[in-house]
């Protein structure tokens, strides 16, 4: 009782003596002291040590299919698209550019062609990732590039399918794309992945680490396994050769957090597929919050958008999961989104190669919620600070579940200390995301803060991003104000004549399938490709039809016609024009519509309401006989009419269902056809 006493006394006249130090003033350095050990203090002091190094933030073209439109953008449009995403200190600057190594089958909003459809060939001009990688490498140099398989073409499966039941031919397969890049384009490739999603095979990284070294490739690390989860870690440590040839565990979707075994391994941690998430400004407000705390919680040192940019129709499945958006090459339209910006207030600022501070050291939670990460070069003469302070309901994520939380608005004292310490000014970036029709104000540089024996204060409102850096550089680029959006053209007739050869077609979106435009005698044809049923990615995927998608998803009536031909050798058994064509992505072979099928070396034809051709409206007889034929659909309101060679084959009326959606071509099975032209007509909307 005594000793309380005595101690309740002490405390008081302590109190006494210190509220009269601070109104008279007398003690100013006291009262700095007082402030550093303040609940509201966050300080940024080297003096204890580094924390990890900083490996980039970037995004995904691929995986599958998600750049599609953005290749058929006018010229002008396209390259301040491109600005927009990589070009340093304008928007986005991302330092890390990922791509899917295409593997001819569907991998979420379309399918990308591979590189050896087959055993006995090889092609580097199919697809867009090439050009893509070249315009991001022509802005920024210094861009990482990363590639990784969602599927692979089914003659690596031998009739299985495992990719890894010849884990050489795999890793040969894998290691001439990384070499392809090379020698066809000078791209280095700096990251290579196993199986996107899909389980590893710990030989099969074994020989790919021992192929990239056989052919010069030591400097292409491997990211593995681009899975759900940290359980790899378990692997390396019981395998200290697994773990010397395995550069980062990367996991996908980790919600900020990474296992703790993961943390203790010391291997670098990335979240190499993240975000995933309609690009609102919700989806900003998503982005904001793993960038600072996938660091802040989970110690992961990059962070991987999926995907780079919503340019794929928008009716296939996640719209606009991209960092922007571009989906109407027609009309040269795009929009730059929230998390372009929300990009630009780490990656402007912060070049790879920079370490975090320590936690609690300029890494950690603000007192009323949100979160604060610091970085600083080797020379440890810069430093850039990222606060964000997301609210719960406006910063959710696609997955996995958010839980509660609360943020506050908030002053706090910003101290820096240890090399920091004589930092007089930090410019400004900040953004503020505004819902409800309020416009965001994104990226806006402010009066720099002035600091006073290396504090200063800061006053923190909701939804906020703030970049307080040592670097005078950082710009909001602009062009000028897109086009306006338009529909669909109503008429569209594509002969393949002005594609360079191994192009896909532009708005022929294939779903299962690969197309490309082939020269067949001296003319140019669109082919579909796939000979047998790849090593798919979507579990979904058994289909034996391939299809391609075309337009609107809007379209009610349709008029769709081709000219083909189907090839003796290697050919599919039928082919099919269809309207009203009302899903892609994974359940592409669950796609309802209206379809017309014709066989012609059975001399067959049949219309469907499915893809699958288990729902039968109709069917009959066509003449017998392979060469070129021509053949058309015409839907209006209730009915449907074929044409097979400009004789009517059929005229019927239509079910009720599905009412709308895309026109499509297509193939009854794996099996080349060649498509010589296709027309397509759509009463004005
Ligand atoms: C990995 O692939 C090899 C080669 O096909 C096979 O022998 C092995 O069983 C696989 N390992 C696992 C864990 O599936
Ligand atoms: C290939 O790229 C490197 C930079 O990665 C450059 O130094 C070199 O000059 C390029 N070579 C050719 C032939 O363009
Ligand atoms: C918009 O306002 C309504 C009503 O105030 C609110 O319920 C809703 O959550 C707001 N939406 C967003 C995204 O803030
Ligand atoms: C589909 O319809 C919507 C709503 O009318 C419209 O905004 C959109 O532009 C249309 N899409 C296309 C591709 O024409
Ligand atoms: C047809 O397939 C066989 C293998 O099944 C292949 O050897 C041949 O080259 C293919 N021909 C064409 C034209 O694709």
């Amino acid at each position: 009782m005594v000793s309380l006493h005595v101690l309740t006394a002490v405390v008081f006249l302590y109190c006494l003596v210190f509220s009269w130090a601070l109104k008279s003033n007398i003690f100013h350095f006291e009262v700095q002291d007082f402030l550093k050990d303040d609940q509201d203090t966050i300080s940024f002091d080297d003096s204890h040590g580094l924390g990890r190094v900083f490996e980039g933030i970037g995004a995904i073209s691929g995986g599958g299919a998600t750049s599609k439109l953005l290749v058929n953008y006018p010229k002008k449009q396209r390259d301040e698209i491109l600005d927009y995403l990589f070009k340093p200190g304008f928007g986005a600057s991302l330092q890390i550019f990922k791509v899917e190594i295409g593997g001819d089958i569907q991998s979420t909003d379309g399918t990308e062609a591979s590189h050896m459809h087959n055993s006995w060939e090889e092609n580097y001009h199919r697809g867009y990732e090439w050009w893509l990688m070249q315009e991001a490498k022509k802005r920024n140099p210094n861009i990482k590039l990363y590639g990784l398989p969602w599927g692979f073409p089914g003659w690596l499966g031998k009739g299985t399918h495992n990719p890894y039941i010849d884990p050489v031919q795999t890793a040969d397969y894998v290691v001439n794309w990384i070499k392809g890049a090379k020698s066809v384009y000078n791209l280095t490739i700096d990251y290579v992945g196993i199986w996107n999603e899909r389980p590893y095979n710990i030989t099969y990284i074994k020989i790919l680490r021992q192929t990239l070294d056989q052919n010069g490739f030591q400097n292409t690390v491997i990211i593995a396994p681009d899975d759900f989860g940290w359980k790899l870690v378990t692997d390396i440590q019981k395998d200290k050769d697994l773990d010397n040839m395995i550069h980062a565990i990367g996991a996908h979707y980790p919600g900020t957090k990474s296992a703790w075994k993961a943390k203790q391994s010391k291997k670098p941690l990335w979240a190499s597929e993240d975000y995933s998430t309609f690009n609102d400004e919700v989806g900003g407000g998503c982005w904001a919050r793993i960038l600072n705390q996938n660091y802040v919680n989970g110690f992961m040192t990059s962070t991987i958008s999926w995907n780079l940019i919503g340019s794929y129709y928008p009716s296939l499945p996640f719209p606009r999961n991209g960092l922007m958006t571009a989906m109407q090459p027609w009309s040269g339209h795009y929009v730059v989104s929230t998390p372009i910006w929300v990009s630009a207030h780490t990656t402007q600022f912060v070049p790879v190669g920079w370490t975090y501070l320590q936690h609690n050291h300029g890494v950690g939670k603000l007192p009323k919620g949100g979160s604060y990460v610091s970085l600083t070069n080797e020379a440890k003469d810069q430093l850039t600070i990222v606060i964000e302070t997301m609210s719960h309901d406006h910063s959710i994520c696609v997955r996995p579940k958010l839980h509660p939380y609360k943020v506050a608005p908030q002053t706090v004292t910003i101290s820096l200390q240890g090399s920091f310490k004589n930092i007089d000014k930090l410019n400004v970036w900040h953004s503020k995301l505004l819902y409800n029709g309020s416009q965001s104000q994104m990226f806006m540089q402010q009066k720099p803060l002035i600091l006073e024996n290396g504090q200063a204060q800061l006053t923190l409102g909701l939804d906020e991003v703030y970049t307080l850096t040592t670097f005078s550089k950082g710009k909001k680029g602009t062009h000028p104000k897109p086009q306006e959006p338009a529909p669909f053209p109503s008429y569209i007739k594509d002969d393949f004549s002005a594609y360079e050869e191994y192009q896909e077609p532009f708005y022929i979106a294939p779903q299962i399938g690969s197309y490309e435009v082939r020269k067949v005698d001296g003319q140019n044809v669109m082919r579909q490709t796939v000979l047998q049923r790849p090593i798919y990615w979507c579990k979904s995927e058994t289909a034996d039809k391939t299809i391609s998608v075309i337009g609107s998803f809007n379209w009610t009536e349709t008029k769709i016609s081709v000219e083909f031909e189907i090839p003796a050798v290697n050919g599919t058994d039928g082919v099919f024009v269809a309207a009203r064509v009302d899903r892609g992505g994974c359940h592409s072979n669950d796609a309802q519509g209206v379809f017309f099928f014709v066989f012609p070396i059975t001399g067959k034809f049949m219309v469907t309401n499915d893809l699958a051709r288990t729902k039968v409206l109709h069917q009959g007889s066509v003449p017998i006989g392979l060469g070129k034929h021509q053949m058309s659909l015409d839907v209006t309101k209730t009915k449907a009419e074929g044409c097979y060679d400009l004789k009517q084959t059929f005229s019927i009326d239509l079910p009720a269902t599905p009412q709308n959606g895309w026109a499509a071509l297509g193939t009854d099975s794996f099996g080349l056809a060649d498509f010589h032209s296709y027309t397509l007509q759509v009463p004005h909307a």
